[in-house]
């Protein structure tokens, strides 16, 4: 046997499929500090990391259960049963499928709920999603099935709602497509989707027999008139899975707390074997970060809850509009209004860039390691590159969402006014700078 070789090829299949530009871009972003740029970071959707802080109150509820022994111990492997039954009231009194307690599944946040939810399938059994898409999501998928995301368009003409047409047309010619996924509120385009097209997709779901998979950690981030309809609003007898959390909503990203709402896995008895294969797998964990778990019903069931959801939605709306009215103004460029999330898309318009454009760097050395990078690379990513170098700014290309338009994602979450207006003006210069220089 040759040295330094395994005796079995250990290589899975899907490795090839892990990519979350989202932190890759941060490599690159590393590399310019240390040759001395300062980073302004754009590509994560950490609004602590961004400044915001959680209000007192939830803190001290925090704190009150950090000083209760039963805090540090091991919960239900499903999760704590109060919690369970606080969230599945919640959930019944929106109208719409009604769950029970057992209907709830506690994860580790949603990334390990992903991981999970689509490991656990049968590896041809395969999930269309949106394109754009959320890393998590099309890289999980990847990797189970070993083959490329499926896709169906978001169309930016018509506000990134999904094009229902593609969907049906490809679940239609593709038998191997047992589930479809949505982000709604959709992460990376801000887009919120009505009642009407949320009842079409589940439409979609029931004639090809396909069960759904909706990713709702946005839900209570909505503004500019959106409300969000949720999954159990529409599912009606299709099996299904609303994906919720708290890491953008109290907000707590570093709780790791995300949970499943389950929708007919009484009916279906193939999902509900899925379902308990999921289950079984959080027993052998034993069981999902507790403190959080205990800290929801305290935090969601406080007079003072909504308010501070509605202090958020005004806040992510007055940003939204900052970002639109700045924008818009920008010639090349592609702009929707987002309704929801924390996210916006950008587009170049077609045919507007052409893999020869630059912007100005003066520093050499920061120069010469943006012009290594940018070789065989995507033209978004390409500009993405050059944005870094030339201002320290770090956003995400589109293409690293699964997607062939060309554009980029920012965040809504810059706390500090003035840092934020400074970030979305440097940008939008450097936009007309580059699609002018060649
Ligand atoms: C659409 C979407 N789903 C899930 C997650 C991950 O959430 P968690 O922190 O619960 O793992 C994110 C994080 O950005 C997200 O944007």
């Amino acid at each position: 046997m040759p040295k330094n070789t395994l005796r079995r090829n250990i290589e899975h299949e899907g490795w090839g499929q892990l990519t979350y530009e989202i932190r890759e871009i941060v490599a690159v972003g590393k590399t310019l500090e240390k040759l001395g740029v300062k980073i302004t970071w754009e590509n994560i959707g950490d609004p602590i990391q961004k400044g915001e802080k959680l209000p007192g109150w939830i803190k001290d509820i925090i704190i009150d259960l950090v000083s209760e022994d039963k805090t540090y111990g091991y919960v239900d492997s499903q999760g704590v049963i109060e919690t369970r039954e606080f969230l599945a009231e919640k959930i019944n009194q929106r109208g719409g499928y009604q769950v029970s307690a057992n209907d709830i599944l506690f994860f580790n946040g949603l990334g390990d709920a992903v991981a999970k939810a689509f490991s656990f399938l049968k590896r041809e059994a395969r999930v269309i999603g949106p394109s754009p898409a959320y890393s998590t999501h099309s890289s999980a998928e990847a990797a189970h099935s070993g083959y490329d995301h499926l896709t169906y368009e978001l169309d930016p003409e018509k506000n990134w709602m999904p094009d229902l047409q593609d969907l049906e047309n490809k679940i239609r010619y593709n038998d191997s497509i047992a589930g479809m996924l949505l982000i709604n509120p959709d992460n990376p385009t801000g887009a919120v989707y009505p009642r009407t097209l949320l009842e079409e997709m589940v439409g979609i779901a029931r004639k090809y027999n396909i069960f759904v998979l909706c990713d709702e950690i946005y839900a209570h981030i909505v503004f500019n008139h959106a409300e969000t309809t949720h999954l159990s609003q529409v599912i009606g007898n299709v099996p299904g899975i609303a994906l919720r959390g708290i890491s953008k909503e109290f907000p707590w990203p570093g709780s790791r707390c995300g949970w499943f709402e389950i929708f007919n896995q009484d009916k279906h008895p193939v999902f509900r074997r899925y379902i308990k294969g999921l289950r079984d797998a959080k027993m052998l964990e034993v069981c999902s970060t507790s403190l959080p778990q205990y800290a929801i019903p305290r935090v969601m069931g406080d007079p003072r809850y909504i308010g501070h959801l509605n202090d958020r939605k005004a806040v992510f709306q007055k940003r939204a509009n900052e970002a639109y009215d700045i924008f818009s103004q920008v010639k090349g460029i592609v702009v929707t209004k987002p309704q929801g999330a924390f996210y916006m898309s950008l587009l170049f318009k077609n045919g507007g860039l052409n893999g020869k454009q630059v912007l100005k760097i003066d520093n050499p050395e920061v120069r010469a390691y943006v012009e290594e990078k940018i070789e065989d690379v995507e033209p978004d990513k390409r500009f993405v590159y050059y944005l870094l170098g030339a201002t320290g700014i770090c956003v995400v290309p589109l293409t690293g969402f699964c997607c062939d338009r060309m554009g980029f994602r920012i965040t809504l979450l810059e706390t500090e006014d003035e840092k934020r207006v400074w970030t979305w003006k440097t940008i939008s210069r450097c936009i007309e700078n580059y699609l002018s220089s060649a």
